[in-house]
């Protein structure tokens, strides 16, 4: 991002616990601590005090706690603002802009808790605006395509933008070269256009040719959790309920599932995603909560605001 002047938080790296520890004791304001490599989503850490930040260095750089992903650690300026994902199909020279979407990554009600893969998500995002699109273009993901390009790497696939923005203007968070769980849930459900033709379109360069047509509709899906994550959590519970919640026009999408004998029982922290499409962002809500009050298994936790503030701002 520094080579090619795409806007992010200032951050520095360190592989060692002393020049981190340095580091960190001069700094104003308390930093963002990111494992640098892979965690399930449980690599980023947003202390409140010099001595959680302490820990989460420790852990990860002496502790090990985080295996190999915690060799590289970034402290990382601490920005604020909501985010949203935006991702874009690329064919190494041209974009094409997917709906904007909201994750939201803490546990609990209200962004409290520690932070998950993702508990729900919501699109299009009332927050991204036509102008706010075109800067996104213009700033983030063409620099990006560009820049990767000149530099001999031409990206083809799906660009995923998590932007911020800060009362300082956007700033990029992270790039991931791929679609988003759970945005994916609620992105491609809205795509009309054939997905086959628009990817074959992607690795044949012809990117240009397409216009994307989305349905005009709000989706939203909640995740259910099991109990006890991001934390250690068991498997094996049966999952009831699943076809009702189809029967309602919800989707299902399954991510921590097994099959045992026959039954679907849960296998993983983040178990399944419940999506509801409907006109407006209100009934989308509406529809993907009443499928989550079809399943039910034990232990399991989902946040019951997922998308509240878009639909009711102030909220
Ligand atoms: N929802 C965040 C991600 O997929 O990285």
């Amino acid at each position: 991002m520094r080579r090619h002047a795409i806007p992010t938080g200032q951050a520095r790296s360190f592989d060692a616990l002393e020049p981190a520890l340095d580091y960190l004791h001069g700094l104003a304001a308390m930093p963002v601590i990111k494992a640098s490599g892979l965690a399930a989503g449980k690599g980023v850490i947003l202390p409140s005090t010099m001595a959680e930040a302490e820990d989460a260095l420790r852990a990860m750089l002496t502790e090990r706690q985080f295996g190999d992903a915690g060799d590289t650690v970034l402290l990382e300026e601490r920005l604020v603002g909501p985010e949203l994902s935006v991702l874009a199909f690329c064919d190494g020279k041209t974009l094409r802009v997917l709906p904007a979407a909201q994750d939201h990554k803490r546990l609990l009600d209200d962004d409290k808790g520690p932070n998950t893969g993702g508990m729900g998500a919501y699109a299009p995002a009332p927050l991204m605006t036509p102008a706010l699109q075109a800067q996104v273009e213009r700033k983030v993901l063409y620099p990006a395509l560009r820049g990767m390009a000149a530099e001999g790497m031409p990206y083809v696939g799906v660009l995923y933008a998590g932007i911020m923005l800060t009362p300082a203007g956007l700033r990029v968070l992270e790039f991931n070269c791929r679609l988003g769980d759970p945005e994916t849930q609620v992105i491609l459900p809205l795509l009309e256009s054939d997905l086959v033709e628009v990817l074959h379109a992607c690795v044949t360069q012809r990117l240009e040719d397409v216009a994307l047509q989305w349905r005009p509709a709000s989706a939203v899906t909640v995740v259910m959790a099991a109990g006890g994550y991001p934390g250690p959590y068991a498997g094996g519970a049966p999952i009831r309920g699943l076809a009702a919640a189809e029967a309602l026009g919800c989707t299902v999408f399954h991510a921590g599932t097994a099959l045992e004998n026959g039954e679907v029982v849960t296998a993983g922290g983040r178990v399944l995603s419940v999506t509801g499409i409907a006109p407006t962002l209100p009934e989308a809500i509406a529809r993907a909560y009443a499928g989550i009050g079809e399943i039910h298994f034990e232990g399991a936790h989902h946040r019951t605001d997922i998308a509240r503030r878009a639909a009711q701002p102030g909220t």
